[in-house]
Order: C-alpha cells, then structure tokens, then sequence
C-alpha cells in the first residue's frame, strides 16, 4: 500500500493509496457512505459502496463520529465536481480512534465559543488555511531576508528597558529586580547591525494594549530588519520591496488557501512598487479636507488610517512624523527639527498599519536629551549610548507586524484568528 497525502494525491491517479487522518464530515445515501477525510495537507471525499468493501467496513463507515481518526485505502479517481478535482473509492477502513462527541459541529458558533476551543477550531477549514498562510508569510519573510545578505540575530526576550513607551510593558519579577517582556527588539538590532551590517530578528514581542481593538493582540510577532549606513529613503524602499515580495509569494503559493477564504485576490493582485508617499503633514491636510476633525501633532489613529489608505490600492506609506508623538530613537529631520524621520506603512482595504520604522538618532548628545525629554532611566541605556560613542553611522530599520500582515492578506476583519493561540486583555487560554 502507497502511503500519501491528500496534498499530492494527484501524482496518485489510478493507484491504490493509504490515508491516515481524521473524518471532517459524512452522509450516506442508501448504499453509499460519502466520509470527508482530512489529514493535515487538505480534504478529500472517500466513497464507500456496499457492494465493494467487507460488510465490516461498510457498517463501521456508517457509525464513523465528527473526528474519529481513521485509515482509509483505495483508489483515487479524478472527479471534476470534486474541489481538489480527486476522490478515494474506499477498498479499506481501519479505525483507530473513535471521537467523542466533537463541540464544533458544522453549524455557526459564536466567537466566544470557538476561541474557548481553539485547540480544535485549528483542525477547521478556515482556519487551516490562516495558518498554511502564516506559516507562508513566515518563510517568505526569512527568504527574503537570508537572500539579502541579512544576517538573522535574535533579540532578547527578557528585558530591562522599554523601547516602545512605559504605558504597555509587561512586568515580570527578576531576581529581586524587576524585568519586562520585549516590545520589540530594535534597539538589541542596532548593536548588531554595528557588527555585521545587516541584521534581523524575527520573535515574539509583547505590549500590553489595554485596548480591545481588532488589531491588537497583547503578543504578537514582528520581524524588525536593521541596516547600518541606511537613511529613511532607502528604509522606506527596503520595506517596500519586502512587502511586496510578500504578497508575491502568497499569490504564487498559496492560491488554495485565499480561495478558501474567500479572497478577493485582485486586490493583492494589484499592489505595485513604487507604493504611494505621503508626509504626516499632508495626511493630517488630506484628512481635514475629508471633514475628519484631527489637529496636527495627533496621532494618526485607526480611523484615520482607514479613511487615508482606502484610496489607494497598493499600501500607503506615511513618513514624517510629529517628533513629540514618536518613539525616544528616531533621528530629526534636519530641515525640519519638529519632525522625526519616521516612516509607517498602511496596508490597503482598512488594515492599517502594517510596519513601523525609520531612521535611527546616531547623534550621541542627541540620543541624550532624547532620552532625558521622554522621562526614560538613563542608566539602562548605557550600552545603547555606547553604539553613538564607537563609530556612529547613520541606520534605519523597521518592524513588520506578522498578524497585522496575515490579517490583511488573509482577508480577515479580526487579528486573532491569525494566530495560532491569541493573547489579548481578555483572553489566555487556551
Ligand atoms: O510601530 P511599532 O511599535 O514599531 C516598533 O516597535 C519599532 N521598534 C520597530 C522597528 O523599527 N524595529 O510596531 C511595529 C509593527 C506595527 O506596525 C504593527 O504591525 C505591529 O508591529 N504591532 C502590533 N501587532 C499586533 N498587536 C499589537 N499590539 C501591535 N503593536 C504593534
Ligand atoms: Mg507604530
């Protein structure tokens, strides 16, 4: 017997195959039994004839419950109505395990409900497709980056500062000391990008948003490029290109899965380089001009961003930012000491914002008073003080948000189904 995979099952036709996996869904009509098998790779429909299978196999067909895992021989036939174009015409069954009865049924559940169950809602159609995508998204990201010359180094977890603002740090007890869960890994980059020029890491980060929004989780994971000898401009053309080589990889992979999402590929199909560029003060004008009541020196909010990037099919990049508004290490804009060369990318169709970077502050006095104006302990910042002290270049970088980005290629209005177990304020389990 030929073990296979519902993946491959075309390289099949006409022989006779093993399945292993588990019973998605069944019915039966008069002398045939129609199991809907999965087996990780994809679903196939395997038929079961009375006539052609031991009276055994025919009647254990039958009493087969939602997810009972199972073994299933026979011969594969193409069949054009079939949606993956093959069914298995059943010679054999083996049970191995029979499920109790299983929660999800193919009904509707509420939210609530299937989070509770994520640890089987995973085994669901849709969001196994999520995850392929994901999982599509991720090697496409280290593909992209190992192809570049980008040498991987990972931040740590664990750590003694904030670099993304105290509001939404996580605590942890150290030792008697206290430690906090990484915001993002940039400032660990930067030393690394002084050793070896380009750099990334790719790991979990933690904020804790105290607010429940649709697109925030309180981890998540971001990949954060780092290049030494870098200005905003280049940055901006990195993370474009990036992006793009994204979307590109998913389109040539990952038909299937948007298909059964229900995507509208088109419009991934139509995200082009160079993307469109807009200066925070022009949004801030754009958007006063569509009637929305927001003052310079505000931040650009999830409304905002929608109204800003439904215009444009391919994502919108924003740059120039109130310096008050931004993170304690971004480099001023030279001609405009209010600004800081910061720069956010907003995916099309209401996602909002995908990536967030710009140009570092190489200046050692600059970084100083920086860090003294956002009210931050100088004494944790002594290593990073050390990187303007020897050799300072100039370097940018960004952060890529991984569920924000499956969020928005996927489709999906929410972003905790883009992970495999979310963590938001209300939720830890399972
Ligand atoms: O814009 P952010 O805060 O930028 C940084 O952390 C920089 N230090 C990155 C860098 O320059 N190396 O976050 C970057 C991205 C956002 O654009 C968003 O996609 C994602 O991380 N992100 C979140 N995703 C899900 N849930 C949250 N709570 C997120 N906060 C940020
Ligand atoms: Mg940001």
């Amino acid at each position: 017997m030929i073990p296979a995979s519902i993946e491959d099952i075309a390289r099949h036709e006409g022989q006779e195959v093993t399945l292993r996996g588990w019973l998605y869904n069944a019915s039966s009509k008069g002398k045939i039994h129609f199991l809907q098998l999965r087996d990780g790779t994809g679903i196939i429909q395997c038929v079961v004839f009375q006539g052609e299978v031991r009276a055994e196999t025919f009647d254990l067909a039958g009493r087969l419950t939602q997810e009972s895992s199972i073994e299933v021989t026979g011969r594969v036939r193409a069949d054009k109505r079939a949606p993956i174009g093959y069914e298995l015409g059943v010679t054999g069954l083996r049970l191995v395990s029979m499920a109790e009865p299983y929660p999800i049924s193919p009904k509707e559940h509420g939210v609530d409900f299937l989070m509770d169950h994520r640890h089987l809602w995973l085994r669901s159609r849709r969001q196994h497709a999520i995850l392929r995508i994901r999982a599509e998204v991720v090697a496409a990201i280290r593909g992209y980056l190992d192809g570049h010359g980008f040498v991987l180094i990972d931040a740590p977890i664990l750590t003694p500062a904030a670099c993304e603002g105290t509001s939404t740090l996580f605590e942890t007890a150290y030792f008697g000391d206290r430690a906090y869960l990484t915001q993002s890994g940039q400032l660990y980059m930067e030393a690394g990008a002084m050793a070896h020029g380009r750099v990334y890491c790719f790991g979990p980060t933690f904020r804790a948003e105290k607010s429940k929004t649709r697109r925030h989780l309180t981890e998540f994971w971001m990949v954060e490029p780092e290049v030494a000898f870098m200005d905003l401009e280049e940055d901006i053309g990195l993370a474009e290109d990036f992006v793009l080589s994204i979307v590109e990889r998913i389109l040539s992979r990952r038909r299937r899965d948007l298909e059964i999402l229900e995507r509208d590929v088109s419009a991934l199909e139509a995200v082009r380089k160079p993307f469109p560029r807009m200066s925070y003060d022009d949004a801030i004008s754009a958007l006063r001009a569509d009637g929305l009541a927001i003052e310079w020196g505000s931040d650009i909010g999830g409304d905002e961003e929608t109204a800003l990037s439904s215009k444009h099919s391919s994502p919108l990049i924003v740059h120039r930012f109130p310096a008050a508004i931004k993170a304690f290490y971004m480099k001023r804009d030279p001609e405009r000491s209010d600004l800081a060369l910061g720069m956010d990318i907003l995916a099309p169709e209401g996602y909002g914002e995908i990536v967030g970077g710009g140009q570092r502050e190489d200046d050692l006095a600059a970084l100083e008073s920086s860090i003294a104006l956002h009210g931050l302990p100088r004494e944790v910042f002594g290593w990073y003080l050390d990187l303007r002290r020897y050799g300072t270049v100039p370097h940018s970088g960004f952060g890529l948000g991984l569920e924000r980005t499956v969020a928005w290629i996927c489709g999906l209005k929410h972003i905790r189904e883009t992970i495999p177990f979310p963590r938001l304020m209300n939720r830890l389990t399972p």
